[in-house]
């Protein structure tokens, strides 16, 4: 997470962070402003100073909007039961950055002052439930725009399905990414379709567990088709896991290569053993290969059809480093 590296930053650079904000005699503020002006070009104004922190001011400046903000102390003596359940929530690891001057809940709902000051007016109060996807989205990625640069072409958000749509600040679980629900019951809630694939009787053991839809999705976007992970080309997606299929072989199998693993297989669930987009080899390999040569070793239909499925000769369909003709 790039808030969290901005921070290590200041860690690591405490003599940079303490010239830019702290007290170095001799330094003035023209030259301090110009500085942070430079270095502020990087992650830092991205993440740290710019987009991630407008309200989250630092000790120096926060006089000048203090009027406005009254702290989260101040939320926590009307909104106990929030607050107490909040502490264990990974925003309240801003709260620690800027000197522990973090103020977490008006981060995401806004300077409270009129809303404390009205007695609780609801009207005076940014609640996120209360206003349109693009609003909040927009919100969320004032911080999380370097981590999911990609949200705003997703088809998630072409959809109007937001970060509050899977998310949950105050009722999901920090394990589980503070998703409503978890994966794959989340998805499913939408995706009805893909839930019926996966209850085929071959499918990747996504129900049980075993891998996750996020493993070939992001679902914040990427540049690739359907969401699939940023990765160089579509075979990394699947050989990130099935490394003995990754080659390079000494004799490539064209297809495997050059139109990748959906050629004959399908990712998500079907009826067909080895998630096969077809039921019976043979056609599938016939497609590209039909007829083979009768006569040879494909003769008495060895080959053909039904006698004997081409994988039983054939079994290093993927490449082999040791036949052309991949039978061994
Ligand atoms: C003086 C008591 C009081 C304080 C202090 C207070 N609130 Fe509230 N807040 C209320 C009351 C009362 C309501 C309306 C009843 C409810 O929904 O709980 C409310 C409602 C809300 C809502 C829901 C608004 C809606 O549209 O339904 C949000 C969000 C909220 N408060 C956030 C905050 C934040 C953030 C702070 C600190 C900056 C804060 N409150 C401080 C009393 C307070
Ligand atoms: C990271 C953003 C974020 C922060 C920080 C945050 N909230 Fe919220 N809050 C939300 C969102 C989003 C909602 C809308 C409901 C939801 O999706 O959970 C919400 C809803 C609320 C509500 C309305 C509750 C309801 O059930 O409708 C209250 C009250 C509230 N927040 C208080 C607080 C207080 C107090 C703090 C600080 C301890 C705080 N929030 C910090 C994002 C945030
Ligand atoms: C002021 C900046 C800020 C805002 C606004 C903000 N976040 Fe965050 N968010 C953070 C920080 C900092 C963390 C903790 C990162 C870490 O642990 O590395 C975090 C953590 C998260 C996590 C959990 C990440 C994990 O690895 O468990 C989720 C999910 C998340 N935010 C969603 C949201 C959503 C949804 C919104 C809008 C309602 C939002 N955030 C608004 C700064 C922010
Ligand atoms: C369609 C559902 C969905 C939407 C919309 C969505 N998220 Fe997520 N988000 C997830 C899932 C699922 C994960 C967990 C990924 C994992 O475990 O591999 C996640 C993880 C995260 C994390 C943890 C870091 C990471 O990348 O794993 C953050 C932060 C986050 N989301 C923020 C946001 C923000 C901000 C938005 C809106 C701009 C948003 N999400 C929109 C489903 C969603
Ligand atoms: C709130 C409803 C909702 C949730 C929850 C949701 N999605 Fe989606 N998703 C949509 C909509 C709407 C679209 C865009 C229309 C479409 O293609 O179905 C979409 C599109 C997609 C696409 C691109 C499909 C395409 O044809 O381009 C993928 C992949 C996807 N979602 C995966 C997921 C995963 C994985 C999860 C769970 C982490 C998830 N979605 C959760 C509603 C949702
Ligand atoms: C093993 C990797 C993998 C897993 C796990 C996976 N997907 Fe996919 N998904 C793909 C690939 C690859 C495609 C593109 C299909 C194609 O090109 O024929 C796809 C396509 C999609 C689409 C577009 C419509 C369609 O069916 O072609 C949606 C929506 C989708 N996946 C949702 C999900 C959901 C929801 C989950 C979890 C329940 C999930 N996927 C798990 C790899 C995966
Ligand atoms: C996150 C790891 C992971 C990814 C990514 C992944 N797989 Fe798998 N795959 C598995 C596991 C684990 C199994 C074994 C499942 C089992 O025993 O039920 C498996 C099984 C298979 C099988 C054999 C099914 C059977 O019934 O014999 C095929 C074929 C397959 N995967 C193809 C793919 C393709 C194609 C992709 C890319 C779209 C892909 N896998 C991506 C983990 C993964
Ligand atoms: C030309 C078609 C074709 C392509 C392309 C292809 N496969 Fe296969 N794959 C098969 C066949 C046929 C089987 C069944 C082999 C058997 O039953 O002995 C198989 C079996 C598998 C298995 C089950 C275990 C094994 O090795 O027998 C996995 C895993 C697998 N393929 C992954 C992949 C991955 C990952 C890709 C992409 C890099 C891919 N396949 C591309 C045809 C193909
Ligand atoms: C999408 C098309 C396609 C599918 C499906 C396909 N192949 Fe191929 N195969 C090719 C291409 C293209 C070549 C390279 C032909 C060349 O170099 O002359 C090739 C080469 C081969 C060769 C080596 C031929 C030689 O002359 O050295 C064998 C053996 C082979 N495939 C077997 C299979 C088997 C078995 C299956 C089914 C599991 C299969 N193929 C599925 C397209 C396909
Ligand atoms: C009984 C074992 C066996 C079966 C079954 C078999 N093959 Fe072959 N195949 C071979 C052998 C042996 C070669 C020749 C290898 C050589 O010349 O070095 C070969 C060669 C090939 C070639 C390259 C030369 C040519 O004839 O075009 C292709 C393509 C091929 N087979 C595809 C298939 C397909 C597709 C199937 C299933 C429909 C299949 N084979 C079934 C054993 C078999």
């Amino acid at each position: 997470m790039k808030v969290a590296k901005a921070v290590l930053f200041m860690r690591k650079n405490r003599p940079v962070a303490r010239m830019l904000f702290g007290a170095v005699p001799g330094m003035s503020l023209g030259l301090r402003v110009f500085l942070i002006l430079v270095l502020g070009s990087g992650v830092l104004s991205a993440v740290a100073f710019g987009a991630a922190a407008p309200k989250t001011k630092t000790a120096d400046t926060q006089a000048a909007a203090s009027s406005e903000f009254v702290g989260s102390d101040t939320c926590a003596t009307c909104h106990d039961e929030v607050a107490k359940k909040f502490a264990t929530n990974p925003h309240t690891k801003m709260a620690e950055m800027h000197g522990a001057k973090g103020v977490t809940c008006e981060n995401c709902h806004g300077a409270g002052k009129a809303h404390v000051d009205g007695g609780g007016d609801t009207s005076k109060i940014f609640n996120p439930a209360k206003h349109s996807t693009k609003e909040v989205d927009a919100k969320c990625l004032g911080c999380h725009a370097v981590a999911h640069a990609n949200f705003e072409r997703s088809p998630h958000a072409k959809a109007n399905v937001g970060c509050i749509s899977c998310h949950s600040v105050h009722a999901g679980k920090e394990s589980d990414k503070l998703l409503k629900t978890s994966q794959p019951g989340l998805c499913y809630s939408c995706h009805a379709d893909q839930k019926a694939q996966f209850n085929m009787p071959i499918h990747h053991r996504v129900n049980e567990g075993l891998i996750k839809c996020t493993d070939c999705h992001d679902t914040h976007g990427t540049f690739n088709l359907v969401n699939l992970r940023n990765t160089p080309d579509q075979n990394a997606i699947c050989t990130k896991c099935h490394t003995d299929v990754r080659g390079p072989f000494t004799f490539e199998h064209a297809p495997v290569r050059a139109e990748g693993c959906t050629t004959c297989h399908t990712p998500h669930g079907t009826q067909n053993p080895r998630l096969l987009n077809m039921p019976s080899i043979a056609t599938l390999c016939n497609q590209c290969h039909s007829p083979v040569s009768a006569g040879g070793v494909h003769g008495l239909d060895a080959g053909s059809t039904t006698v004997t499925p081409c994988v039983t000769c054939h079994t290093k369909v993927h490449g082999s480093n040791a036949s052309q003709a991949f039978i061994r």
